[in-house]
């Protein structure tokens, strides 16, 4: 029996999870010696919605938080989570812009990517894993976890099984929404490890509370390897804790190797920092709390938020039971996406106009139009012919790899952004949210513009004395 390796998730998911992303590059620093030096699988430290956060909220720049953490954590792979063709955007990139994403990624700092599709349509992921092989990383394919009439374990091997084919070098089950339950898991996991070579890594959410003992049913049927978050950022809908984890393995055929006294120095470090974000509102309390109705409706607990927001600006709360019996029918229409970023917001907002305007598909959101045309990719199950002509009408809907249909960019691109890049990511960063990035880049030419001015006046005082 194998030792269980395990990820660590502080510096990506676990802040994304529970403070909305916000963790800043300095908070992370002083950590990662220590965290480097634990003897982790790998540190989830960048990908995401890091990038966009970065940018939008933090005035950093991400590839320069990638290079910072790099060169402190010289010894454990860094690891990143990617949305396929989407990268870490909302839509289809070309083929062009994905390879030399991928390619600056690596070449940035970054060693294992997570690779996912939010419709486990592997035609949106094969250009990533090809890119990422092709630069000497490590490709981990990914499976979005969900639940439907349709799914079950062998639809799940069957998609494993494919990644591996695909060159995918590891393979992850990701379950966002925290839906695993501990005997689904165990019976997930020995399927899966029956039909492939490749180590099974499983990335959960605390979210319905059963994340820990998710683990140990996984671990039970030969998981490899488990992603927690330390302590004071996990739970709720973060990772399962870091330190119970390992102490509960301990001496265990599954021992992780890991010293919960060098854990409980990280945690110290990070608890202040919780304290701040408590203090600051941005770490609400109330998400630490169990939710079991994320496995009662079988969405994922940022979802039911998002709903009730919806709900509210429109002044119809009264509505909330119809809209959650409406999810399911929606997501059953739509072929059983797995409800992840943009599966999950398209579909609830469709429940949403279906239940207000009393009558189902009166209006059609364009994203939903999109899903049914096939432009998000191939859905899980086929979607009933007649409801695609109700959608539809007569539009033909596309069968091919959506990004077949996009033209290569980056060139334009880089004439687009020409007078604002100092380093070749800039061209990136630029593809992915232009205005962000636009704002970013106007930003850091004032900041260089006003140090520069202050230096030249500080050498001519000196002049003058
Ligand atoms: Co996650």
């Amino acid at each position: 029996m194998a030792k269980v390796k395990i990820t660590e998730t502080i510096l990506r998911d676990a802040h994304q999870s529970l403070i909305a992303t916000r963790m800043k590059l300095d908070e992370m620093l002083p950590a990662v010696e220590l965290l480097d030096n634990i003897g982790y699988n790998a540190l989830e430290c960048w990908g995401g919605a890091t990038f966009d956060a970065c940018l939008r909220f933090l005035n950093e720049d991400p590839w320069e938080r990638l290079r910072a953490i790099k060169r402190i954590a010289r010894k454990t792979p860094l690891q990143m989570l990617l949305r396929g063709q989407n990268l870490l955007g909302y839509k289809h990139y070309p083929d062009d812009v994905v390879r030399y994403f991928v390619q600056k990624s690596i070449a940035n700092g970054i060693d294992i990517i997570r690779i996912f599709d939010a419709l486990n349509d592997t035609r949106n992921i094969e250009v990533s894993i090809d890119a990422c092989i092709k630069e000497g990383g490590h490709p981990q394919g990914c499976i979005s976890y969900t639940t439907s009439p349709y799914h079950n374990a062998e639809i799940f091997v069957k998609d494993a099984k494919r990644l591996e084919e695909m060159g995918a070098q590891s393979i992850c089950i990701k379950d966002m929404a925290g839906l695993l339950v501990p005997e689904d898991a165990f019976e997930l996991v020995s399927a899966i490890k029956a039909n492939i070579k490749v180590p099974i890594e499983l990335h959960t959410h605390y979210t319905s509370g059963l994340g820990s003992m998710t683990y140990m049913r996984a671990i039970q049927a030969g998981v490899d390897i488990i992603d927690t978050a330390i302590s004071p950022f996990a739970m709720g809908t973060s990772q399962p804790p870091t330190e119970p984890m390992v102490a509960a393995l301990a001496g265990t055929p599954y021992d992780t190797g890991l010293d919960v006294k060098e854990l409980s120095k990280i945690s110290a470090y990070f608890r202040p920092i919780r304290e701040k974000y408590i203090a600051s509102g941005k770490l609400d309390t109330r998400m630490l709390c169990p939710d079991v109705n994320a496995l009662i409706f079988q969405v994922p607990g940022g979802m039911l938020s998002n709903l009730v927001s919806q709900l509210k600006q429109a002044g119809a709360m009264d509505k909330y039971d119809a809209v959650l019996e409406e999810v399911p029918r929606v997501r059953a229409d739509l072929g059983y996406p797995p409800l992840v970023t943009p599966t999950s917001q398209i579909i609830g907002s469709q429940a949403v106009l279906n239940v207000l305007a009393g009558e189902r598909y009166k209006t059609v959101t364009k994203e939903v139009k999109g899903v049914v045309a096939g432009e998000y990719g191939k859905t899980p199950a086929p979607i009933d012919p007649e409801f695609r002509k109700k959608i539809l009408g007569d539009r033909e809907p596309i069968t091919c790899r959506p990004a077949d249909l996009i033209e290569d960019k980056l060139p334009e691109y880089r004439k687009e952004a020409a007078q604002y890049i100092e380093q070749d990511e800039d061209v990136l960063t630029y593809a992915l949210f232009p205005q962000p990035a636009l704002a970013f880049f106007k930003n850091r030419q004032l900041q260089k513009y006003n140090y520069d001015e202050a230096h030249s006046d500080a050498q001519k005082m000196a002049h003058y004395i």
